[in-house]
């Protein structure tokens, strides 16, 4: 079996639902191969890497107390069992008695006092969590939840990233998020936050990062076909390296440099649905036999596909036009396999430049055999 060599698996590698439903070892071994974000010293939670640390404190103060109690009562029960259990036929109850006031104060009163311990923690952390200090609202992002992908915008840049998102170390930052369809939900594990996508609201989530490294985001909310794909990278580097805008990679200035960078483009917003290697998913391939371009003799030209267009079935050559129309109208000409179970949201301008377009085209070329 071959195995994906990253996370989330590249398409190409994994290819879509329809496989990882045949092979649920497959996808298994996707998650499991991805980078595991490094454990804290007691091996539970994922090592922290911002400022919330009164949620490890919480939680490891919730898991002692129900340790501590799962022993204790277990013990009394165990040992009542044994101690108290019945050794002749006629032996007399042990004791007859229904009612203790004093223990039955104590065991009501001990653990209201542990709730309220845990009440209290919890609503200062989720204050703080809600809270946005000044200098993370000066260094707002946003993020845009798509089935099945995420978009990031950066403050004072106008380039986006897709797939993966550059903050600086020791440097507050706020995340407005946005949803263009359904529910979802943002959550880096390892800054300790979590916080759904609402379409239709902006909700907001803050934290600061304190450790250099990479780290996991996660859509928390089941999407739709390919929740388990809509995954992105959080890079957290220096002042110096984010200074100089990682994220912004885009070239189109060969056809060579225009396919890797749409090759990018596809990984971080096409890869999820649409796979390279011929075999189908959640949406048509861009390759094999029902993919978009083929080789004729030295040209690349479109291959010939059944759409449906306002209910009636014909065939169109999957040319540079017909591509363009897809992408910025989904719905205009439906692949006529997909006709029914077509979703995918339109990519406006906003979303992919015309330059971008024609760099994820380039990358469709290079696909073609
Ligand atoms: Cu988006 Cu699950």
């Amino acid at each position: 079996m071959n195995l994906p060599t990253s996370f989330p698996p590249r398409i190409e590698e994994t290819p879509v639902l329809a496989q990882l439903i045949q092979d649920p070892a497959k996808a298994v071994n996707a998650i499991a191969r991805a980078k595991p974000p490094e454990l804290d010293e007691y091996g539970q939670l994922p090592k922290l890497a911002s400022t919330f640390d009164h949620v490890d404190g919480l939680f490891y103060f919730t898991y002692a107390v129900c340790i501590f109690f799962f022993v204790l009562i277990l013990g009394v029960l165990l040992f009542s069992v044994v101690k108290y259990r019945r050794k002749t036929f006629d032996q007399p109850a042990a004791s007859n008695s229904t009612h203790n006031t004093p223990l039955e104060v104590v065991w009501t009163v001990i653990p209201l006092i542990i709730v309220m311990i845990m009440f209290a923690w919890g609503f200062k952390g989720c204050l703080d969590m809600t809270t946005v200090p000044q200098a993370a609202s000066q260094n707002t992002y946003k993020a845009t939840a798509a089935q099945w992908n995420w978009t990031f915008t950066y403050p004072n840049h106008p380039e986006k990233s897709r797939g993966e998102v550059w903050l600086e170390v020791n440097k507050p930052v706020q995340f407005l998020l946005e949803s263009e369809d359904v529910l979802h939900a943002f959550y880096i594990p390892s800054m300790r936050v979590k916080r759904d996508v609402i379409p239709g609201r902006f909700q907001t989530v803050w934290f600061t990062p304190t450790q250099l490294g990479d780290y996991h985001l996660f859509c928390a909310e089941y999407c739709g076909d390919s929740h388990s794909l809509m995954y992105a990278q959080v890079h957290v580097v220096t002042a110096e390296e984010f200074a100089k805008a990682p994220w912004y990679t885009f070239d189109d200035s060969t056809p060579a440099k225009a396919a890797a960078s749409g090759e990018s483009i596809y990984k971080g917003q096409c890869s999820a649905c649409h796979s390279v290697n011929g075999v189908a998913g959640a949406a048509p391939s861009w390759a094999g036999d029902k993919g978009l371009f083929k080789k004729d003799g030295d040209k690349v030209v479109g291959r010939e596909r059944q759409v449906v267009e306002n209910g009636a079935t014909k065939t169109v050559v999957a040319d540079e036009a017909y591509i363009r129309e897809s992408i910025r109208m989904p719905l205009a000409k439906l692949v006529a396999d997909y006709a029914t179970k077509a979703n995918m949201n339109a990519f406006g301008p906003d979303k992919l430049s015309d330059r971008e377009l024609n760099a994820v085209i380039e990358y469709m070329k290079t696909l073609a055999k």
